[in-house]
């Protein structure tokens, strides 16, 4: 699938957001290696520490259909400059991928690509998985 099409996605996604709290809606659009995209928004909270991000709802919402392998990933925000996934989800997502390539896009219609290694090198993989 393209990133144009990723992308086209993701910002579907960003409508639904439910950002009252902080005015900035993300929308997240999660590939599997299978073909099949999941989307999703982040999701506030009054209880701000609540929050959870769009990249999060989309490994979760994947996670509970069944899918676990993941090849790309595309994250769209209103903010003048491409904005890259923060810190916990660059955790989360490489838990379900070590190689998943990321494209962001800025209002404007800016992008910027990396991959999950690149975000997050030396990443914390303690324990072995007894399965998947
Ligand atoms: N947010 C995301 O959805 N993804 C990120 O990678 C960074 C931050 C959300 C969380 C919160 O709802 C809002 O953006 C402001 O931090």
């Amino acid at each position: 699938m393209s990133d144009d099409e990723l992308i086209a996605a993701a910002r579907k996604a960003q409508g639904l957001a439910y950002a009252p709290y902080s005015g900035f809606p993300v929308g997240a659009a999660l590939l599997s290696t299978d073909g099949r995209v999941f989307t999703a928004a982040n999701v506030e909270n009054a209880s701000i520490g609540l929050s959870v991000c769009a990249e999060r709802n989309a490994v979760a919402k994947a996670l509970s259909e069944g899918t676990r392998d993941f090849e790309k990933l595309a994250v769209v925000t209103d903010s003048d400059e491409p904005v890259m996934p923060c810190g916990v989800c660059r955790q989360v997502l490489w838990e379900f991928s070590h190689d998943l390539a990321i494209v962001v896009e800025s209002a404007g219609g800016r992008r910027a690509t990396t991959t999950i290694g690149e975000l997050l090198p030396h990443a914390f993989t303690s324990f072995e998985r007894s399965d998947r």
